[in-house]
């Protein structure tokens, strides 16, 4: 079975991708592989911030996961409702770095993301993440751009 990857870093933006993505799985006959990635750069920039706050790193990261299993959920609802299979993954790194390693170690066929993301500046045309996952990509990308 074919598999598209969908990343979401449960925002708004990235919902409205989920939507068209699990459907256009559904389409292709096609299974989801759902990627939330705990930032580490979050993480860095908290910690240079707070370096006498070691609980507080601790804090940020199960907020972040916690983000994460709820963002990874409402695809698992989507995929249930269409009747698509649905691969949870829940890593930490660098968000572009293991979108592009999880879409060739799964082998999948492309790669479906938001516009925007959690920053959401909507004067811009693409955030950081789905900018350089379509630059360094290994198969195609599908940017959905969300409404604001
Ligand atoms: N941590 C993440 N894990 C998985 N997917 C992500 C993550 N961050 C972003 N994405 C994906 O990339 C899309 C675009 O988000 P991006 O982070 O590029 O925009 P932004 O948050 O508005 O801007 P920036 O992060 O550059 O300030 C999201 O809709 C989502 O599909
Ligand atoms: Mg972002």
């Amino acid at each position: 079975m074919s598999k598209i990857l969908i990343a979401t870093d449960g925002s708004k933006y990235s919902q409205q991708a989920v939507d068209y993505g699990v459907g256009l799985a559904k389409r292709m006959g096609s299974g989801v592989v759902a990627l939330y990635v705990i930032n580490l750069r979050s993480l860095e920039m908290f910690a240079l911030g707070h370096h006498d706050d070691i609980g507080g790193y601790d804090r940020v990261n199960s907020e972040l996961k916690r983000e994460g299993e709820h963002a990874l959920d409402y695809v698992a609802s989507k995929g249930e409702e269409a009747g698509v299979p649905v691969e949870k993954l829940l890593l930490r790194g660098y968000p572009v770095d293991v979108i592009l390693k999880m879409a060739v170690d799964r082998g999948v066929e492309m790669i479906v993301l938001g516009n925007l993301g959690r920053s959401g500046l909507d004067h811009l045309l693409m955030g950081s993440v789905s900018a350089d996952v379509v630059r360094r990509a290994h198969c195609p990308v599908l940017v959905v751009r969300g409404k604001p």
